[in-house]
């Protein structure tokens, strides 16, 4: 399963690359703006530290705005990706701009009709957002699950992106459920590394030594 970084802070994507298991990030106008800084500056520094697919979000609506909007987007660098919500409008502009070869995430999605839509359209990714579904009562594990099923049932090429994960629990079930991709929040990816009996083992190497050999 791949690891990509849900953020668009500079500093953690920066930090998380450097453990060398960042295969890409995600970005969504919330993450963005949490930022307060230029879209295009921001996206472009992510290209510069990872070299994988980054997705940028378009904020229009309309069908024919998102394809122009994805056109713009598109161009910023060629490992980005354009990230465009489940509507109709978005459908249309996902059929569209896939056949220009331009590459797409199709987020906010909630169910497997959606998923299957979006990558009939020519969605490149599509992304549940299981923790929202855990918040108002489902278990958006099933919906990973589903979705990866289906697509393997009919040998659909859509990568299947975890998204909205909250903790390192979901990362274990997103790759149990066969997910392509987790997309991980950076305090996410740091629990996954800690585990408590690793500190203490650690320190209890450290002192084994030093009681023979001194410090
Ligand atoms: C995915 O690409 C989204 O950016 C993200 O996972 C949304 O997560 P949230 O529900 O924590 O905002």
């Amino acid at each position: 399963m791949k690891i990509f970084l849900d953020t668009a802070n500079v500093a953690d994507i920066k930090e998380g690359a450097s453990w060398g298991i960042v295969d890409g990030v995600t970005t969504n106008p919330s993450l963005v703006a949490k930022e307060g800084r230029d879209f295009k500056e921001v996206i472009k520094e992510i290209t510069e530290i990872v070299d994988g697919p980054v997705s940028a979000e378009v904020i229009s609506l309309k069908a024919e705005e998102m394809i122009e909007e994805a056109r713009e987007v598109a161009k910023m660098h060629p490992n980005v990706i354009v990230k465009i919500p489940m509507t109709p409008d978005g459908l249309k502009a996902v059929s569209a701009v896939s056949k220009e070869g331009i590459k797409t995430n199709v987020t906010l999605v909630f169910s497997s009709n959606q998923a299957l839509l979006a990558a009939k359209a020519g969605a490149t990714y599509v992304s549940p957002f299981l923790g929202r579904l855990d918040d108002i009562g489902y278990e958006g594990m099933n919906l990973v699950r589903e979705i990866v099923d289906i697509f393997d049932i009919y040998g659909i090429e859509a990568e299947v992106i975890a998204a909205s994960i909250r903790h390192p629990l979901h990362v274990t079930e997103a790759a149990l459920a066969g997910a392509h991709v987790a997309t991980i929040p950076f305090n996410v990816l740091t629990q996954m590394a800690k585990h408590p009996l690793t500190d203490i083992g650690i320190d209890k190497f450290l002192k084994d030594w030093e009681a023979t050999f001194g410090k």
